[in-house]
């Protein structure tokens, strides 16, 4: 099966590009410092022919759709078609499905775009992955790139400690901390001056890599093979948007194709502090505004901008975009955890976000709409800010006179497992 990719498009001016490791938006229409996402192009009719033949399981089997034509270059780690678990009731949304990707190979849904991202790469005689992250996205690069037998360099933050250090390390290739800002400017220096594969965003409008927001799509797809059909509304964690824009990019797709007739509604959920994208739609304004540095237990999404295609996507679907609180995320990944489920602090903001949905998004009916909210990652990494609300552990000894007395103080205690179940 071959893939239908033709080359990338500017999401403003329409411009077309052949593909080329192009990092920093379309240089057509580029004002300044800022400029317009690009987005791939395929042969629509080339795609929909290939669409009755899909083979393979996970992110592969949408070859077609997405823009590495040598299967030479791809690579993989098993990454997609993760479980789509049904919480009814959850956050008082009545038909609710989770997309959990914390299955994926590093426990997070980058591995979806870094996947495609390193494939491209590799396509485009790459030796060097270079990423600047504060964790999830920088340890799927790694693990991609040294997949593929490349090397990387992973920028992440001066204040980032371990787990996250040892999971950038594990893969072979050099890590460094440096300031919030200074991780940009490296890794812009390392793509004009030494030749990286930027695999991440380095510019103020971020921009970041088009290829590997391709490999988002495949949620689209997959959720609508899993369900069935189409859900009313989408929600999901959201820092740059890229998984938000990828995704819509997908609904869009199935459409284009002839897959289905319709497509979601678009919610993205955001740490209260920043927003910035709740603060654009609130002020009607075309380009998403730069908020001030903020602090949020949902570290991983805490940037102070997002991309233009992304507010697209939310105005174009008729979506919302909606700010949650940290303790509104630490409450959702309680409960998630009482259902079997264990999210990393930004990855269940979309589950934060979900009580929210009747007040934020116009004619949404939480008993009748049906809802999947993204799970972006898994809890492990980021267990610092999950200990803040748990009991501390008690050491007893080993007779069963201490276990029964421990037995009796949970049973006194209210908001423990037992007492919620
Ligand atoms: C756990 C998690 N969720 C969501 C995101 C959202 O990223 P983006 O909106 O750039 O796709 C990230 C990445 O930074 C993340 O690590
Ligand atoms: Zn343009």
């Amino acid at each position: 099966v071959r893939s239908a990719f033709v080359g990338l498009r500017c999401t403003r001016c329409g411009a077309e590009f052949d593909p080329e490791p192009m990092f920093e938006g379309c240089p057509k229409c580029a004002v300044g410092e800022w400029a317009a996402n690009l987005a791939a192009v395929y042969d629509v009719g080339l795609a929909r022919n290939a669409w009755s033949s899909l083979v393979g399981r996970g992110v592969w089997r949408y070859t077609p759709v997405l823009p590495v034509r040598d299967p030479r270059s791809r690579t993989t780690l098993g990454e997609g078609d993760t479980p789509l678990v049904d919480v009814p009731g959850l956050g008082g949304v009545r038909w609710l499905w989770l997309k959990n990707e914390s299955a994926n190979p590093t426990w997070s849904y980058k591995d979806r775009m870094c996947s495609v991202a390193v494939s491209v790469a590799r396509e485009m005689g790459a030796r060097t992955i270079g990423v600047s992250s504060t964790g999830n996205h920088g340890a799927s690069a790694a693990a991609y790139a040294a997949r593929a037998g490349l090397d990387y360099v992973a920028l992440t933050k001066d204040d980032v400690g371990d787990p996250t250090l040892a999971f950038l390390q594990i893969f072979g290739g050099l890590v460094l901390k440096t300031s919030r800002r200074g991780r940009w400017e490296l890794l812009r220096y390392g793509v004009h001056e030494l030749g990286w594969h930027s695999v991440s965003t380095y510019t103020s409008a971020p921009t970041g890599n088009p290829y590997g927001v391709e490999g988002y799509k495949t949620l689209a797809f997959e959720i609508v093979a899993q369900l069935g059909h189409v859900p009313n509304a989408v929600v999901v964690p959201t820092c740059y948007g890229e998984g938000l824009s990828g995704i819509w990019a997908g609904f869009q797709q199935l459409v284009e194709l002839g897959q289905t007739d319709s497509t979601p509604r678009m919610v993205a959920a955001e740490p209260a502090g920043g927003a910035p994208l709740s603060r654009t739609l609130a002020a009607g304004l075309d380009h998403v505004v730069s908020v001030p540095a903020y602090s949020t237990v949902a570290k991983s999404i805490g940037a102070s901008v997002a991309n233009d295609r992304s507010l697209l996507a939310l105005r174009a679907s008729c979506g919302t975009s909606i700010p949650v609180t940290d303790d509104q995320i630490l409450r959702a990944q309680q409960e998630l955890g009482r259902r079997g489920i264990f999210g990393e602090p930004a990855g269940v903001a979309g589950v934060a976000a979900l009580a929210l949905l009747p007040e934020s998004l116009s004619g949404f009916e939480p008993g009748r709409d049906e809802v999947v909210v993204i799970l972006t990652a898994g809890g492990l990494r980021d267990h610092h800010a999950s200990r803040e609300r748990l009991a501390p552990v008690a050491t007893i000894e080993a007779t069963p006179a201490a276990l029964l007395d421990a037995l009796d103080k949970r049973a006194a205690r209210p908001n423990t497992p037992s007492s919620t179940a």
